[in-house]
């Protein structure tokens, strides 16, 4: 049997609940699977778990320390289980007990992982794990029927033979299955399977004569990163991109344009079949009114460029913004240097747009030109603005197709 493809935790952020059970044990191979998988991981464990396993084992394969009780006894710290329950993507108890079950199925929130659990926003999965009589009982039985019909991934008990000695269904399904299970579930979230998405990109060139041009430092990075992982995912992408020398990524139909007028074109004509559209483009505001058809010259008064009129470029994302389809999805990005979460959302409801990251050219590693980007996404919807680290512009992209699929 082939191994998993468990590439989609890459970057997941997992809350992985012990409850006390002899398949505790498995609980340390299963946080090994996921952290060599890229997620990250922070064990909650119950009082009765650690009678079967030490938290040093967990907290060492994890990288955080492993939380057990509301507070920690000597320096009183304050573990907080909303925080915890929000930075979730999935929330996973492995081994579920009939106990833990039954308290998540009722809410008792005498401990930690049960706290976190009724706190959490994200897809909750359990892996139940007990003897074959428990499992089989009414209670059990109710209680995850309870949790299922809430939305709860049950990861069913495989059949063998039990910590009793005794055969039967009962026995949590191995790690990697758990961790695999995780994975489908990101996969199938992320996936833009059947999609067709236009992005703009780069910078526009606007014509003062045949070899001078208005333009900006934007060398494209952000735009074609995304482009590249929505190809990832499955979609069909149509970059629309000003002259940059970035490599085409695989799979990615381009359509090169030089100016704003033909990018606001080229992007008008994909808009009409795209499900969502992300305006990543440094677009040049003002074009010279009148190009000059010959190159100007230094010593000549009527083809001199000592002064250049300008009219205004169309907003590409403003038009298309206002003209969407319903169930179209827009995405622009606000570049700021001051006021900058008032500016983002102005943008935001200006272009009519679900969604607008911002970068701030005050963070240093952010902004044109480099490797690494750090963003803020607001929404329209009014929800939380998501920030995040500094980071690749491939991770930042995986981000911001994260949410952008959100609102679709
Ligand atoms: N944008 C666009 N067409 C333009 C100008 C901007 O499509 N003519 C898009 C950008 O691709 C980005 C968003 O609008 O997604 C915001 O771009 P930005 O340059 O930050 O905003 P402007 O509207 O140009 O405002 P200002 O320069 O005054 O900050």
């Amino acid at each position: 049997m082939s191994a998993a493809d468990l590439s989609s935790l890459r970057g997941r952020h997992i809350v992985l609940g012990i409850s006390g059970g002899i398949a505790a044990y498995k609980s340390a191979v299963l946080v090994r699977c996921l952290v060599k998988a890229g997620a990250e991981v922070q064990v909650i464990m119950t009082p009765a778990a650690r009678e079967f396993i030490t938290p040093v084992t967990l907290s060492t394969l994890s990288g955080h320390a492993v939380i057990t009780e509301f507070f920690t006894a000597n320096t009183g710290e304050w573990h907080s289980h909303v925080d915890l329950g929000l930075w979730a993507d999935a929330f996973v108890v492995a081994p579920a007990t009939a106990c833990t079950l039954a308290k998540m199925a009722t809410g008792v929130a005498d401990n930690m992982l049960v706290t976190s659990y009724l706190a959490t926003r994200a897809k909750v999965f359990v892996a139940p794990a007990m003897d074959l009589d428990m499992m089989a009982h009414p209670s059990t039985t109710a209680n995850l029927d309870t949790l299922r019909s809430r939305g709860v991934d049950i990861i069913e008990p495989a059949e063998g033979e039990l910590a009793s000695h005794l055969r039967g269904r009962g026995r949590m399904e191995e790690p990697e299955a758990i961790a695999a299970a995780l994975a489908r579930h990101f996969a199938a979230a992320g996936s833009l399977a059947s999609r067709h998405v236009m992005i703009t990109a780069g910078p526009t060139r606007e014509r003062i004569d045949p070899v001078r041009y208005i333009g900006n430092f934007s060398t494209g990075k952000m735009g074609y990163a995304l482009a590249a992982e929505a190809a990832r995912r499955g979609a069909r992408v149509t970059l629309v991109s000003g002259p940059v020398s970035e490599p085409v990524p695989a799979g990615v139909d381009v359509v090169r344009v030089e100016s704003a007028l033909e990018m606001l074109d080229a992007a008008t004509r994909a808009a009409a079949e795209a499900d969502i559209c992300i305006f990543s483009a440094a677009v040049a505001d003002y074009r010279p009114a009148r190009p000059l058809a010959q190159k100007a010259k230094r010593e000549s008064a009527d083809r001199d460029i000592t002064s250049v009129e300008l009219v205004k470029n169309p907003d590409i994302a403003a038009t298309l913004g206002s003209a969407r389809r319903p169930g179209q999805v827009m995405v622009g990005f606000a570049l700021e240097t001051d006021h900058e979460a008032e500016a983002a959302t102005a943008k935001l409801a200006r272009k009519h747009l679900d969604m607008i990251v911002l970068n701030s050219l005050r963070d240093p590693g952010a902004g044109f030109g480099t490797d690494t980007n750090k963003v803020t996404m607001y929404f329209a919807d009014g929800r939380t603005p998501v920030a995040t680290t500094l980071k690749s512009k491939a991770d930042i992209a995986a981000d911001i197709l994260t949410q952008t699929i959100s609102l679709t």
